[in-house]
């Protein structure tokens, strides 16, 4: 139905620009100096995180099930495929970062002058930057298979 493609479309461009925003939004916190109201803000946006990916795959399922080309259209593209492969990597990347958002939130908790060790720092700013590049692929990808390239 038209107005079921319609309104799933609105919802997936949404959560999309939303998963965007948390993504960029960690990456600034991350930049500059890690207070402990920093963490609580990190920790915080990056819950949002894994209820928007829910959301967008519980959306997206929705797309290739409703939508109006039918799910034969995209399960034998493999433009699709590489799609959700990145968005994969994107979602194991991230749980890096969230361990260590909770580590550092009990840390800072138990100790108010808790200080996060630069090599973590180091490392989950990698992990968000490599997932912040990887993403810019994903809507590349949606634009390529929603023509019927992969096919
Ligand atoms: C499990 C996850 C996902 C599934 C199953 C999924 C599935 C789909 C489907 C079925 C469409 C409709 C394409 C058409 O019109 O034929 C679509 C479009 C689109 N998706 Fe996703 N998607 C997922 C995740 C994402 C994510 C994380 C992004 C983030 C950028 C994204 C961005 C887009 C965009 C921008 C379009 C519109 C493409 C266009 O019409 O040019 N999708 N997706």
């Amino acid at each position: 139905m038209e107005t079921t493609d319609l309104v799933l479309a609105i919802f997936h461009h949404l959560l999309a620009f939303s998963l965007a925003g948390v993504i960029a939004a960690e990456f600034v916190l991350l930049r500059n100096e890690i207070t402990p109201g920093t963490i609580r803000r990190l920790a915080l946006i990056d819950r949002h995180y894994g209820l928007l990916a829910v959301l967008i795959i519980l959306v997206g399922v929705g797309r290739v099930f409703h939508g109006l080309k039918g799910w034969e259209f995209y399960v034998y593209n493999w433009v699709f495929w590489t799609k959700m492969a990145i968005f994969a990597a994107v979602g194991l990347l991230s749980i890096v970062p969230t361990m260590r958002f909770i580590a550092w939130s009990r840390q800072a908790k138990a100790n108010a002058s808790y200080q996060v060790p630069e090599t973590e720092l180091a490392a989950v700013r990698r992990y968000i930057w490599l997932e912040a590049l990887l993403f810019l692929a994903i809507p590349a990808f949606a634009a390529a298979m929603a023509r019927g390239y992969g096919l």
